[in-house]
């Protein structure tokens, strides 16, 4: 089903979408540091992957090296711990609050009480659905639906004509946006071959274990698996496990898809275990730290920036392995 040629490095991009202003500063609260010194509290999702932890040592490297006073929380995948950081932050008078929702509804409340407050909030990562704009300055981080396309139209180029292909989805986190956006994607890429039909979708929560649960179960139920797209590289590795241990070869009697290019996606990438990654950046905190500045000093900032990224075949993965920074 597949062709023998690979489609070329998709082109990447650095975008900044309308500007607006982010005027934090003349209003903000100011922070209880007792110096000039820049206090972010930072209310992060959990240690899900391999790509979180990466996320986390760049907003911490980055804070250091930026000379920020980091407060940092891990809300274990859970939006009511993620809710009572963001109150402890606002109680502590930082100077400015980013955080990486869990999932995409339910912070209006919370938001209005930063607002309220005076401290500025910047959504790093993934987006909020709340249609009142004025919540929060500034949101960085990837086009999740972009790269659920990215992903979709790599399997369209990949597939003959008029051959059934059948697909299993390891969704990411229910509710959250990368989920909700990589699945839209997806789904609007692959409408251009009618013989590419996902067969089964759920919800692997962005971890190796859930990833690997997931696909046992796909694997019980559904006799005939071509292709499974897992949302990230740690649903695909606990994916390749669960296809291994019933026998099959991942890479070649399934062919398996991921998003972000972490390490170890990417070792499974070289060594064919997975056919294909699409990138998505966690190093998002150089950007961050200067959003957050500016946002201070009540200059105005984009109300989007959206990340650089790529995608990766199983040759040019063996070029880039040894250089990967994480
Ligand atoms: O929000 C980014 C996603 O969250 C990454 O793709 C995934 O690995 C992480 O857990």
């Amino acid at each position: 089903m597949f062709k023998k040629s690979l489609l070329a490095v998709a082109a990447a991009s650095m975008l900044t979408l309308t500007a607006c202003g982010g005027t934090a500063g003349a209003g903000s609260a100011a922070g209880n540091s007792g110096d000039d010194k820049i206090t972010m509290g930072f209310a992060q999702v959990g240690a899900e992957s391999g790509w979180r932890t990466a996320n986390t040592k760049s907003v911490q490297d980055s804070a250091k090296k930026a000379g920020v006073d980091l407060k940092f929380s891990d809300a274990q995948q859970k939006q009511e711990n993620q809710i009572k950081a963001i109150r402890s932050y606002i109680q502590q008078k930082v100077d400015v609050i980013a955080f990486s929702p869990v999932v995409e509804s339910g912070w209006d409340t919370v938001l209005k009480e930063a607002k309220n407050a005076k401290i500025p909030v910047i959504l790093t990562d993934r987006a909020v659905d709340s249609s009142d704009k004025t919540l929060y300055k500034t949101f960085l981080g990837s086009d999740f639906v972009e790269e659920g396309k990215k992903a979709g139209e790599w399997l369209v180029e990949q597939s003959k004509a008029s051959e059934p292909v059948n697909i299993v989805e390891i969704q990411g986190t229910t509710g959250s946006a990368p989920a909700n956006d990589r699945k839209e994607g997806f789904a609007e890429a692959i409408k251009a071959d009618p013989d590419l039909k996902i067969v089964a979708s759920q919800s692997g929560d962005f971890t190796r274990s859930g990833g690997k649960q997931v696909m046992e179960a796909f694997l019980k139920n559904n006799a005939d698996i071509d292709v499974v797209f897992a949302h990230n590289d740690d649903e695909g590795l606990g994916a390749i496990e669960a296809i291994e241990a019933a026998g099959k070869v991942p890479g070649k009697d399934i062919k398996i898809i991921t998003i972000d290019a972490v390490k170890d996606g990417m070792t499974a990438l070289s060594n064919g275990k997975i056919n294909y990654i699409v990138e998505c950046s966690p190093m998002l905190g150089d950007q961050l730290m200067d959003l957050a500045k500016k946002v201070i000093a009540g200059e105005s900032v984009p109300e989007r920036v959206v990340t650089e990224e790529t995608t990766f075949t199983q040759e040019q993965a063996k070029q880039v392995l040894a250089s990967r920074p994480y």
